[in-house]
């Protein structure tokens, strides 16, 4: 079975150089004294077992495994070359009798390699069946069914499956995988009592040894019956002998720096300030308008003549992130004062707004989200009296840096943000001041980047940003009486009120 470059990304078939195989078992060796039992569950061309059984010379069963029958033969004749009795079967990891033949097996146990790097989503874009559903049979769902997830990597359902298969024996679990799998891995074990004895990750460069660029790791998961372990140190790389940091799970959350987190863990509690997410209208070219003059232009390049009711002023996360708060270059339509009211009474108070939404209805109509459908038409979402505050402390959720703005109102318009930008929403410059102070401050940032992992795509959520506990953070900064006043004049109604009813003049005029 010689494998295209499609059939290779449907089994994430890339073959682990000799050289790196070998450095991950000698330094394996370092702190494994020995193996009973040597596994490698989708193994190749065997690479891992040959530099296992290197490494660990007193192994009394070697096992090998791969879906590729090509593979498994090229291992059987190196194998029989090399005078090593390694079992060699050619089977599919999702249909083998793993459970059964692991309790055969002497331990201690050592389960290594590198399973296939490549997500179900990528998977069903191939239209690969190369997934755990087909599992399904035994009444057993996928690991969609186990984690609730509908997009996860094939690596991260093996490695699962197999401490779920291991907990409670004497095993190592060693595996070359995204960084991102293994915090999910270990994210699961910690969660649900798998008896771990240590875990460490190793960064390596991937781009080097599989031209791939992503963050990899060696992850290993040391199993002893009765042992509990939740923290995973993380090493720069293979050869470095000092940990940088300590991962771990804590009080329900998966933390990146046990050490700051511990520093500063009495700052998790309430969000009293409410984070929101910006407005979402997905349909730019007709909802943002950039001013020309008297008129505005549309992303179609369309002149644009209309009220300016439903007007207001836009930042997106590439200002916000940039510091680009400035007179405001583009607009944006808000057709709601809150989510699910009727649009129809624009047609009353702007009629050239209502005339322009018609002209682009099909646009507008043709969103692709499902949240529109059951909504008036033109709805936007993301919308709330929080929206038409005068004042607002934001952040972009696109970049990894956590920089928070003042936002003000332009010519007495609210700002608004996008929906990728996170924010508070104020009552006066004074209190945007105040809490964006509060937010920069060394113990604030210090919280925050105990939860950050600098190689996830996007890390900051909302789920963060609400972790802080403003009333704890503002008493070890010693202003918590000035923070009190100011929630206490928000609980007698601000400028901008919490009644929606009463935004209606802001917004309409
Ligand atoms: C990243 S490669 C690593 C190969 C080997 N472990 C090594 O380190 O050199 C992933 C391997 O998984 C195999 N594979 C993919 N899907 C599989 C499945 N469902 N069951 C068993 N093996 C599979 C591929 O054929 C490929 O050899």
């Amino acid at each position: 079975m010689r494998r295209n470059r499609t059939e290779r990304a449907e089994y994430g078939d890339f073959q682990t150089p000799q050289k790196l195989a070998e450095t991950v078992c000698r330094l394996l060796a370092e702190s494994v004294p020995y193996a009973a039992t040597i596994i490698e569950p989708t193994c190749g061309v065997g690479n891992f077992l040959f530099a296992a059984l290197k490494s660990f010379p007193g192994a009394q069963r070697a096992i090998g495994a791969d879906i590729n029958p090509q593979y498994i033969a090229k291992a059987r004749q190196r194998a029989e070359l090399e005078s090593q009795p390694i079992e060699l079967v050619q089977a599919d990891f999702f249909a083998a009798e793993w459970p059964r033949t692991l309790l055969d097996c002497a331990e201690p146990i050592l389960v290594v390699g590198n399973p296939p790097w490549v997500t179900n989503t990528h998977l069903s874009k191939l239209g690969s069946d190369n997934t755990p559903q087909k599992s399904n049979e035994s009444g057993l769902s996928g690991y969609e069914a186990i984690s609730g997830k509908s997009n996860f990597d094939i690596s991260e359902w093996m490695l699962v499956r197999l401490l779920d298969w291991l907990n409670g024996r004497n095993a190592v679990l060693a595996m070359l995988c995204k960084t991102t799998v293994a915090r999910k891995v270990l994210a699961y074990a910690w969660r649900s009592g798998i008896q771990l004895q240590s875990a460490s990750m190793r960064l390596f460069d991937a781009q080097e040894s599989f031209g791939v660029s992503v963050d990899a790791c060696l992850l290993v998961c040391t199993l002893a019956p009765g042992s509990c372990c939740d923290t995973c140190a993380v090493f720069p790389s293979l050869s470095e002998r000092n940990a940088a940091s300590k991962i771990g799970y804590q009080d329900g959350n998966l933390v990146a720096d046990v050490d700051k987190y511990m520093r500063w863990r009495g700052l998790s509690g309430p969000e009293l300030y409410r984070w929101r997410s910006g407005v979402k209208h997905d349909c730019s070219a007709v909802m943002e308008l950039r001013p020309l003059g008297s008129i505005y232009i549309n992303g179609l390049h369309e002149k644009v003549e209309i009220e300016p009711d439903c007007l207001f002023p836009l930042f997106k996360s590439s200002d916000i992130a940039n510091g680009r708060i400035v007179k405001p270059k583009r607009y944006v339509l808000v057709t709601q004062t809150k989510v699910g009211e009727d649009t129809r009474a624009i047609e009353r108070f702007a009629p050239k707004t209502w005339s322009y939404l018609q002209t682009h209805a099909s646009r507008l109509d043709s969103r692709r989200s499902t949240i529109y459908a059951k909504q008036p038409r033109f709805a936007v979402f993301g919308i709330g009296d929080y929206s038409f505050a005068p004042w607002k402390v934001a952040v972009s959720g696109l970049y990894k840096r956590l920089a928070f703005h003042v936002i003000p109102s332009f010519e007495g318009k609210p700002s608004m943000l996008d929906d990728t930008c996170y924010f508070l929403s104020c009552d006066s410059e004074e209190e945007a001041a105040y809490l964006k102070s509060l937010l920069d401050s060394d113990p604030a940032r210090e919280f925050y980047s105990s939860f950050l992992f600098p190689d996830s795509k996007r890390p900051v959520t909302v789920d963060l940003l609400r972790r802080l506990d403003l009333l704890a953070l503002a008493h070890i900064l010693g202003s918590e009486a000035q923070l009190v006043d100011f929630l206490q004049r928000r609980e007698t109604g601000g400028k901008y009120g919490t009644e929606p009813s009463a935004l209606q003049p802001v917004l309409f005029g």
